[in-house]
């Protein structure tokens, strides 16, 4: 793939999350101009190793990490503002200086401790039928900006003579709903939060901006934009595996709203999948392995998560989810990621449909009851043993491998552009 000449693109991920989106997104970052978060909050975890040094990011955009490069967090983002300055603080520590090269949308609505709060007592709450949120409070959030009058957004952080009464009033609300709900006997103290948030809006002032309008005199100067999307297709709020979803629009759907870009910005949409399927938190998940396959996958992949370290279900690639988001998200290009983890599998399965009791699915469905009952038809191929992880060419790769990306392409019907063979941003083929 020539990405020297690739439009204001999209990266996303083709199933639930932790595709490695960050390293592609890492990759990508010199081409473009400015990296820009539109959905999702601190649930997304991106990681990138640059010459070995490992990092990991949930709200800032990848992009912080390339020098020169602008990193934007659109109103689409459920903002954590105390995560983020932590994260610029981390970054800080390691000698990364964020500073006016971080732009924060206006409209961003933030994350606030009691949405945290709501998301920890829903889960608890729901006890076996729980979603596994990773506890960042961002349906919370969503909901109150559907709800307006509860919400909070960044703006309102630049308006310090009326933010004490603000607080004080949906803190008020929100202790009277969390004891009668929850029978939560802990109130959230407004003044402390209210106290915490002063401070935090002086640090972000410098950073808000009317993001709507930077882009479109961006577009105008024919700078390129590089959207990074978080969380996964089939976590989709609207159409992914509901109510085992996150809150936000994760396609490149989201990208025109999320962002605040017309409708027809984006060029190129890349989707990344791993070689194989994996899921954090509850929900159906057709080509699940619960044996030892599945344990050499989780174990050689190192698949536990980025933001709240828990292991990640792991079983073969779903092509029937990934075609489905392939479609419903207009993909141009795939990146299929940790192809180097699967070496030394005798075989290596690819799910291509679902079977029910009545025979079978014509394609993916989000119906979770109906997924539940779906066992996985599966393909089997020749697996590999010599070790690819410093393989730089796709003709550097065993036959078998090769032959694993080529029926993998036949399956999504787009092409596999990008091949990564390990976490470090030099572990990375491109194909032509
Ligand atoms: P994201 O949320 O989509 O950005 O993905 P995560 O960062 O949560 O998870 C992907 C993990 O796989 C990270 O730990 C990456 O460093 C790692 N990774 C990415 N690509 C490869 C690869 O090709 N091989 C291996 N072994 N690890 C990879
Ligand atoms: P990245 O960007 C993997 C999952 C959670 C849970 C569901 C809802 O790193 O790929 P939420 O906290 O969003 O309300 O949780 O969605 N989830 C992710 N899984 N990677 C992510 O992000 C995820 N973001 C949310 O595990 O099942
Ligand atoms: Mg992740």
């Amino acid at each position: 793939m020539d990405c020297s000449s690739l439009g204001h693109t999209c990266v996303v991920g083709l199933h639930w999350g932790d595709e490695g989106k960050g390293k592609i997104v890492d990759l990508l970052s010199e081409h473009f101009d400015i990296v820009v978060r539109f959905n999702g909050g601190g649930n997304a975890g991106h990681t990138v190793v640059i010459a070995g040094e490992r990092f990991a990011l949930h709200l800032l955009p990848v992009g912080v990490l390339s020098p020169g490069r602008m990193a934007v967090i659109g109103p689409g983002v459920a903002l954590d503002a105390g995560r983020l300055f932590e994260e610029i603080d981390a970054l800080a520590r390691r000698g990364i200086v964020v500073g006016d090269n971080l732009r924060v949308s206006d409209r961003a609505h933030l994350v606030m401790p009691w949405h945290k709060k709501q998301d920890v007592l829903s889960e608890q709450a729901l006890g076996d039928d729980r979603i596994g949120t990773t506890a960042r409070g961002i349906g919370p959030c969503y909901a109150d900006k559907m709800q307006r009058a509860t919400a909070v957004r960044v703006i309102d952080l630049l308006k310090p003579a009326e933010l004490p009464a603000r607080i004080a009033r949906i803190c008020e609300l929100k202790n009277r709903i969390f004891a009668a709900a929850y029978g939560d006997a802990e109130p959230l103290d407004a003044g402390a939060v209210t106290a915490e948030y002063l401070a935090l809006a002086e640090r972000i002032r410098r950073h808000v901006c009317d993001t709507t309008r930077l882009f479109a005199e961006s577009i105008a100067a024919g700078r390129r934009l590089l959207f990074e999307g978080a969380n996964g297709m089939l976590l989709d709020i609207d159409h992914g595996t509901f109510p085992y979803v996150t809150s936000s629009t994760t396609s490149a759907i989201g990208v025109p709203a999320g962002a605040g870009v017309p409708s027809q910005t984006v060029r190129t949409v890349i989707g990344v999948t791993k070689a194989y399927t994996t899921r954090v938190g509850a929900g159906p998940f057709p080509s699940e392995l619960r044996d030892e396959t599945g344990q050499y996958i989780r174990d050689r992949g190192h698949e536990y998560g980025t933001t709240t370290g828990r292991p990640r279900r792991c079983g073969w690639f779903d092509a029937v989810a990934a075609r489905y988001s392939v479609s419903f998200g207009g993909i141009t290009a795939v990146a299929v990621m940790h192809l180097d983890t699967l070496t030394g599998l005798q075989r290596v399965g690819i799910c291509t449909g679902y079977r029910v009791r009545d025979g079978l699915l014509p394609g993916f469905v989000t119906d979770c009851s109906l997924l539940e009952q779906a066992e996985p038809v599966l393909e089997f191929l020749p697996g590999w043993d010599a070790d690819i992880s410093a393989a730089r060419r796709v003709a550097d790769l065993p036959p078998a491998a090769r032959n694993y990306l080529d029926r993998l392409e036949e399956l999504l019907g787009v092409p596999v552009t990008i091949v990564s063979v390990g976490p470090d941003r030099s572990q990375t083929l491109m194909r032509p």
